[in-house]
């Protein structure tokens, strides 16, 4: 069995000069747990909670009790003394925007992925963070996960040589997994803030689905593309050590979930990566079926090398490693007899110590402890972050260079074209 260091540790006791006051801002079901994780830390407090529908804040006192302040303003939030942090959970189309004013205000942020909803905002946003030395983290949890630690020493410590293809899934059949989430009765332009909601996507009347099953919608999502893919990029680029791929070429399709949306629920992207200092030139392929056929998600990796494969699921990581090819055998069994002998006096000059190789190489498994949760663990290692002031690895250039080129498997699939992106500039090119 493999083993991980740096897992989280037990809880201790913190000096009030040391507590961190937090408000979330979009508090429906990622921003709920969230905020969980994040109270999970030793000495961070809720502060505030903000959502501009009135059942999540009332949800929130429920929860946390009357002296939590609820808003259905941000504004009201960042402009808050008390409140060194916020968490932003809200649908995509918000995040530039509220992480960019949020690290003006002076907080620290915990932005959801993908960390902009246009590629056109991932610069601002990078920009806000170096103006403002604020902590920046985006909502990654793989980049943290200590399955995918494991499979990034492998990988860099050439478990598999050299790394030389990169398959990853997700595959899930369900409603809920294909956002069809569920309606409070109670929503309508009373206890909603419609316009807060709309923001700078295009005005409409109010409709209670494109805010409760907002991922459907290009207006304020992204897609499987920006709300998944963007995952498994990330996981790859932290294992690999990558800055991103050259080229993306993705096509899919809306197989199944045909109940209005605009977004495809199949989707393949292929992605080139040119050579970087920490790896070589690899080819990748990302997948995300919303109808699968199968009984639970399936969320994994296959790294593949000269040497071995890694296949990761959310909890485990396999190495294995084919024996290196073994004596020439069949091929030279169709030279004639001479050249055989021949054949074998010159193999046996270069390799005269004949066929050692094992047949068989024993996988090795690797599962973090029972218990362990690697999105409490991204939020442990944010606030760690915050009381360091050394950024985190999945900062504001961290999730635009995978928020790029996911968005971009989007700008492929609808334009039918094949994208190109620069990974060091973080620019599109052409
Ligand atoms: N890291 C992960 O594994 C993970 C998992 C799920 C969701 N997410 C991300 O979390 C974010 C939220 O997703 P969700 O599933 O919780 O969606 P959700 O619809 O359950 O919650 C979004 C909340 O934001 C509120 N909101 C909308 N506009 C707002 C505004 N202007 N100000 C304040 N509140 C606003 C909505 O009323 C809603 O309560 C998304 O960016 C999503 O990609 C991440």
């Amino acid at each position: 069995m493999l083993t991980a260091a740096g897992l989280a540790g037990a809880g201790q006791s913190v000096s009030p000069s040391d507590r961190i006051r937090i408000a979330t801002i979009g508090f429906g079901g990622m921003g709920m747990g969230d905020t969980k994780y994040a109270l999970s830390v030793p000495g961070v407090e809720l502060a505030a909670v903000c959502d501009i529908y009135d059942g999540r804040l009332t949800r929130a006192r429920e929860v946390y009790g009357d002296r939590v302040f609820t808003t259905r303003d941000y504004r009201e939030v960042l402009a808050r003394k008390d409140i060194d942090s916020v968490i932003i959970a809200t649908p995509d189309h918000w995040h530039a925007t509220l992480s960019i004013a949020a690290m003006e205000a002076g907080k620290d942020v915990y932005c959801e992925k993908p960390m902009v909803q246009s590629v056109v905002d991932g610069k601002a946003v990078i920009a806000a963070q170096e103006r403002t030395g604020r902590i920046f983290q985006v909502g990654s949890q793989y980049v943290t996960s200590a399955v995918y630690q494991k499979a990034r020493e492998l990988v860099q410590a050439g478990a598999i040589g050299r790394l030389t293809m990169v398959e990853a899934w997700l595959d899930r059949n369900t409603a809920l997994g294909a956002w069809q989430y569920s309606i409070p009765p109670d929503a309508s332009p009373a206890t909603v803030d419609w316009d807060r909601f709309l923001g700078n996507a295009p005005r409409r009347p109010f409709e209670a689905i494109r805010l409760f099953r907002w991922r459907n919608y290009q207006d304020y999502g992204t897609g499987v593309a920006g709300d998944l893919f963007v995952h498994l990029l990330s996981g790859l680029h932290h294992v690999t050590g990558s800055r991103g791929p050259e080229r993306i070429l993705a096509t899919g399709g809306l197989r199944y979930w045909d109940d209005g949306r605009d977004v495809p629920d199949v989707m393949f992207a292929m992605l080139d990566y040119g050579k970087q200092a920490s790896h070589p030139a690899f080819t990748m392929s990302l997948r995300v079926n919303l109808k699968s056929g199968v009984p639970d998600e399936r969320f994994g990796f296959r790294f593949m090398g000269t040497d071995g494969v890694i296949t990761t699921s959310m909890s485990s990581l396999l190495l294995e490693k084919a024996p290196p090819e073994r004596e020439p055998g069949y091929s030279i069994d169709t030279f004639p007899k001479a050249v055989q002998e021949e054949f074998l006096r010159q193999y046996r000059q270069k390799y005269p110590a004949g066929d050692q190789t094992p047949a068989k190489i024993e996988p090795e498994r690797f599962a973090p402890p029972s218990g362990y949760d690697a999105h409490r663990e991204h939020h442990r290692v944010f606030y760690q972050a915050v009381r360091s002031r050394k950024k985190p690895v999945e900062d504001a250039v961290f999730g635009f260079r995978a928020a790029g080129p996911a968005l971009l498997a989007n700008t492929s699939y609808f334009e039918k074209r094949m994208c190109h992106w620069d990974p060091d500039a973080m620019t599109v090119r052409g």
